[in-house]
């Protein structure tokens, strides 16, 4: 799901109370980097209008169906979870050494680390200002514990670099972490706003929120750099080990006996990718991503057919990402 296009067919699928909800949020979204100074709210306000998918708020939207009145609610939810997002990708950057994103250069490579710290933890404080608003402690905890392993996981992340033997189930606990959890949150606000089925929909996210990080991390192997806005094997030279090189590592001992501290540069990843590719990883990787979709629609509860039906449209985009 790289595209706004993507994107819209699955507004259009939640029905008509969706698209202005999405516009509330953009709207409140500009509004909030301001009032800390001039530094933070330049690059607070640039980091949310470079823009991104939204995916996290449409998952509150459609995780609730019809809000009635309980609109407000959910609009500040949906801005709390895009704040987090928007605040662990300027950290997320700033360990990555990223020097893009979303097409302009990381608040990283602009303003340094300090800034890039300090703009990170606006968005943080400023999407629990934004939730604590509704007055209600089970969000603020569903927000807090998303967060909260946002940190974890990127600090495994960081612990398991370089280490290309790392287990597969240690990789895919760092995916939820990591993204799972958000998506989690989404949907558990959703639910929480409206008095739905809270802890089935906040599975339903975290398995297509792992799903949506496997796929992440093909991309980052398969490229094409046009579409991903990164080169290829940008993960490998940076020593996050991730799925296709898990998997791939099984079938080629060359590849297994690979020090990722060795490559020297780009052309030298991108020789690992086509390695990797070659082995069929990628196809499986996908695979796996596919099946955990799967897993996650078949375990969605009684919902009115709409709402089933955009829950679903959601997971399918999450891997059809990578054609
Ligand atoms: C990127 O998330 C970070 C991951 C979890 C892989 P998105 O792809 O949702 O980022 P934007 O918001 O659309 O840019
Ligand atoms: C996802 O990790 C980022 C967060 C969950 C903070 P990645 O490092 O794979 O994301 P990209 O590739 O930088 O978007
Ligand atoms: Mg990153
Ligand atoms: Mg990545």
């Amino acid at each position: 799901m790289t595209s706004g296009a993507a994107v819209d067919a699955v507004v259009r699928a939640g029905g008509a109370h969706v698209a202005p909800l999405m516009a509330r949020v953009e709207e409140r979204l500009a509004q909030l980097a301001t009032g800390y100074g001039a530094t933070l709210a330049d690059h607070a306000g640039a980091t949310i209008a470079a823009g991104g998918k939204r995916l996290r708020p449409l998952l509150v939207f459609l995780a609730a169906g019809e809000p009635g009145a309980l609109a407000d609610r959910l609009v500040r939810s949906a801005v709390a979870v895009e704040l987090i997002h928007a605040a662990s990708l300027v950290h997320d950057d700033v360990l990555d050494h990223a020097p893009t994103r979303r097409g302009q250069p990381t608040v990283i490579a602009r303003a340094g680390r300090t800034v890039a710290t300090a703009t990170g933890d606006l968005l943080f404080s400023r999407a629990f200002a934004e939730l604590a608003e509704n007055g209600e402690a089970d969000d603020v905890r569903a927000l807090s514990a998303a967060s909260s392993s946002l940190a974890a996981g990127e600090l495994m992340q960081r612990a398991d670099a370089w280490d290309v033997a790392v287990p597969l189930e240690r990789y895919v606990r760092r995916c939820e972490l990591k993204t799972g959890s958000l998506f989690e949150a989404a949907c558990r606000l959703g639910a929480l706003a409206v008095g739905g089925p809270a802890e089935t929909l906040a599975r339903f996210g975290r398995e297509i929120g792992i799903a949506f990080q496997l796929l992440d991390d093909v991309l980052d192997v398969a490229g094409p750099p046009s579409r991903t806005g990164k080169a290829r094997g940008t993960d490998l030279l940076d020593g996050t080990v991730t799925l296709p090189l898990i998997l791939a590592r099984e079938g080629d001992p060359q590849l297994a006996a690979t020090d990722l501290r060795a490559l020297d540069g780009p052309a030298a990843a991108e020789e690992i990718c086509d390695r990797i590719a070659a082995t069929g990883a990628l196809d499986e990787a996908k695979r796996r991503a596919l099946e955990l979709v799967e897993q996650a629609k078949g375990e969605l509860p009684a919902l009115p057919d709409g709402q089933r039906r955009a829950l679903e449209l959601v997971a399918d985009g999450v891997v059809e990402r990578y054609a």
